[in-house]
Parts: C-alpha cells; structure tokens; sequence
C-alpha cells in the first residue's frame, strides 16, 4: 500500500501553529543528516501543496501563504544594506518560549555555506495563484496585505541590476540545488521559475490603474524571457552543429556568435548525444559560457509552464527516451547530467564530500522530480514513460523507506547521506499517482500549474 503511506507521511510532517496546520516538515525521520529537515522548507511544501490542492484540502495552503508572508522581509539586516521586503525565507519552524509559540525563519543566515532562496519568493507567487485558482478565493489575493506582499516582491526580483539580458542573475546554490555546483549566474531552473512567478503576477495583480503599468510590462518582460531562453538556451543537432562552426571574436550589432562561444568549449560527451528528434535547454548561459549539463527541473518546468514550444517540449522527451538509463534510471529521476568528476568536481564544488560523482546534487536521483516528470510526460502524450516511472516508484519507494535521493550513474544505490522517511519524496509519489490514476485530479493539477497549451507566435 505505498500511496497510503506516502499520504500517512505526509500527514505524520504536518507542523501546527496555535493549533493551525501551517506547513510540512522536509523529513520524518529521527537520525536526519541536518537538523533544520524537520524545518517546512517553502520548495518542499509546493508538492505537499499541490497534493493537498488536488484532493480539496485548501485550508493549509492558505495558512502556509498567510505565514511565509508574515515572515517575508524579516531577514537580519546587513550593514548598509536597505532591508529588502521581497526576499522570502528557505525554510521555517515552529518553537515555544515561556509557553508562547513563535515562527522562526531561515533566510539562509542559519544555512549551510549561507546560501540565498532566491526560489522561496517565486514557489510562494506560483503556489498562491494555484490556490487562487483552485478555490476561486479571489478576495484572498486581493487583500490589502497579499497586494502589498506581491509589490515587494516585484521590486525585488524586477529591481534594475547589471543585466544585459531578461534573464535574472543569481549568486551559487540559490534554488534546490542549494550548494555550490557551478550555477551561479543565470541557471535555467531560476529563469524557468521567474517565467512562472511573473505570469502569475500578471493574473494576480488587481488592475487598479497604478497596477496596470506594471501589468503591462509583466507581459513584455515574460514575452522577452521566454524569446530569450528558446534562442540562447534551446540546444538541438542543428544549433549544436551551428556552434561546431562557430567563428569567435565577431563584435557589433548583427553577429552570430553572440555571445562569443569557443566551439572548443563543446565537451566531450556531447558527441553523439542529440539523435535529430531530441534537444533540450541548456544549463546556464553567460558571456563566452555554455553550461552544456542536463537539469532536469528547469527543462520539465518549461514544459509544464509552455515556455519551450509543443516541438521543443516534444524534443525534450525525446531526450528522455534515447537516454532512459541516464536520465531516468533505476529510480527516477536525475536531477542534473553528466556530473562533475575529478578537477572538474574539485574546483567547482569545493571538494564537497556529499557533492561526489553520481551523489545528490553531483548527478543523484530524485524521487521528488517524478512529479514535473509524469506531468510533463502527459502533457507530451508519452504515456509510457510516465506509467514506467509510476511502477518502479511503487515497487521501491516504500519498500526504501521513503530516501531523499539515489545514488550512482543509473541511481540503483540509495544515497548515502540521504535522509529516510523525505516527504518530497512521497508527495512526488503521490502526485504522479493521482495524475495517472484520476482524470479529475489531473485536470485539476492542469488548471493550476501554469500552463500554455496553445502555443503563441513568438513575434
Ligand atoms: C536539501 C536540498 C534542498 C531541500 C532541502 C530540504 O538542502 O538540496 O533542495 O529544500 O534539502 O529537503
């Protein structure tokens, strides 16, 4: 009976404030590897949520959103530095001093190596037009304090900076990949989710006169990001074999080589890669740098929120397919392919020990991406993949006890610092199951993830 024990872990993480369900705690398990896992961390309640959404219990979505408000902008303030009160927390708990509750946040100043959530704020805008749409409670977002939070969080994440590009520059390890890995500066899972976050302002910002400017350059700056990761980061055989040919060095307005890629810099293991139906978005994309790496999240995020089109997303799957073994594996799914190994690994992760070729971040399995996987496989009308997927979670996930990640090339082995009894775990379980096992639960979940089924001429 895995899916009744996915959902009594899930119900078993529940955390209470003032008698209130306000969040789910990262992991269930007493010896976890760090003690803030049994903190809620805001990405990790987005699958509780979603399973809670689909199956009508709204109630602790709306509370979890009413407190992550309330926290957002109490970070510690840095010296000269004007408080920002967009910035939402990575995680928080629940503690009682004389007899009071109180709600501790974690903006990264407890966090290991320190790390920003530059994803929290995103999660939170997505999630709230999720319950938005899934209730109808359009007074919730219109409340005087959810515009404010909104607003906040808009002159944060739209704040000028030193950017050339409608993309968003983000410092190492600022999303679920949480330490450093070389993905500092425009790592796709981060764009894929501002995608997300500012079409959901745009749906949720009253459109009051004052909104309707802001409105309106929503939509230009999503219609620019979108434009913009489908030329810079889409990668097939035919722009592959473009950059093969790549002169560098051009300068001026109207050059091909934009960025000023050396063809040298194509690795290794890329030859041979793409067949002529696969491709997918690449990495991270800066000047004279292509990160040629697979992530997983940031390609079944654009599917599921239309930012690649009905070809490319169909291109993405079909990456999935030629590389099953790679990129699916024994226990779905990898988060991140090929990993980084010897020098490589030294001097892009510090020698981080839990960072190892094939360990969790480094190229593990994560049993949580099997969510955006099944509905991303769905969407594209690769039934088999998704039903493969949904088996070999049903046969082994309990039986494991629930792990956080695998390990290994083929991610057969269970991590060795994973924790058991990780809630993500069991609610990307969940998830994938209802999607496959109810059609309306599914159509649901389609309603209130974002997604563009039609696609839009991209002028
Ligand atoms: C790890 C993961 C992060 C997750 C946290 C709690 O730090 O890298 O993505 O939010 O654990 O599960």
């Amino acid at each position: 009976m895995p899916i009744k024990a996915a959902y009594e872990l899930l119900n078993r993480s529940i955390i209470e404030y003032q008698g209130q369900p306000v969040g789910t705690a990262a992991a269930c398990d007493e010896g976890v590897v760090a003690a803030n896992y049994n903190e809620c961390f805001v990405r990790d309640f987005v699958p509780s949520a979603l399973v809670f959404l689909i199956s009508g219990d709204h109630h602790i979505v709306r509370n979890f959103l009413e407190t992550v408000m309330h926290l957002s902008g109490h970070q510690h303030v840095m010296k000269g530095h004007k408080r920002s009160l967009g910035l939402m927390p990575a995680s928080f708990h629940v503690v009682t001093e004389d007899g009071e509750e109180k709600v501790i946040a974690d903006f990264g100043d407890r966090a290991i190596g320190r790390v920003t959530p530059v994803d929290s704020a995103m999660w939170w805008m997505i999630l709230l037009r999720a319950y938005v749409v899934a209730t109808g409670d359009r007074n919730f977002a219109e409340s005087e304090a959810i515009q404010k939070t909104i607003t906040n969080i808009l002159d944060l994440y739209l704040h000028e900076g030193f950017e050339s590009s409608p993309t968003l520059l983000v410092p190492d390890a600022a999303f679920m990949i949480d330490r450093r890995m070389a993905v500092y500066g425009y790592p796709l899972e981060i764009q894929t989710l501002y995608f997300g976050m500012l079409m959901s302002a745009r749906e949720l910002l009253t459109g009051n006169g004052q909104n309707q400017k802001t409105i309106d350059n929503l939509q230009i700056l999503s219609d620019d990001l979108k434009n913009h990761l489908r030329t810079y980061y889409w990668l097939d055989r035919k722009r592959l074999n473009e950059m093969h040919r790549y002169y560098a060095e051009e300068f001026g307005h109207n050059v091909v080589n934009v960025l000023n890629v050396y063809p040298e810099s194509i690795p290794g293991w890329m030859d041979g890669w793409l067949n002529d139906r696969s491709g997918y978005l690449v990495g991270n994309v800066g000047p004279g740098r292509i990160d040629f790496r697979f992530f997983a999240l940031g390609n079944l995020l654009a599917i599921l929120f239309g930012i690649t089109s009905q070809a490319e997303s169909q291109g993405i799957m079909s990456l999935y397919e030629s590389h099953r073994d790679e990129l699916i594996g024994e226990m779905p799914v990898k988060i991140v392919y090929p990993a980084m190994i010897g020098d490589k690994w030294r001097f892009s992760t510090g020698s981080d020990p839990k960072n190892v070729p094939y360990s969790y971040h480094n190229g593990g399995n994560w049993p949580v991406l099997a969510w955006p996987f099944v509905a991303a496989a769905l969407r594209t009308g690769r039934f088999e993949l998704a039903q493969q997927t949904h088996n070999i979670m049903l046969k082994r996930l309990q039986r494991d006890n629930w792990p956080e990640y695998y390990d290994g090339r083929h991610g057969d082995l269970i991590g060795r610092r994973a924790n058991f009894n990780q809630v993500w775990s069991a609610t990307g379980l969940i998830i994938a199951h209802e999607l496959m096992e109810s059609a309306e639960r599914q159509a649901i979940f389609d309603r209130i993830v974002i997604c563009d089924l039609d696609e839009q001429p991209l002028g």
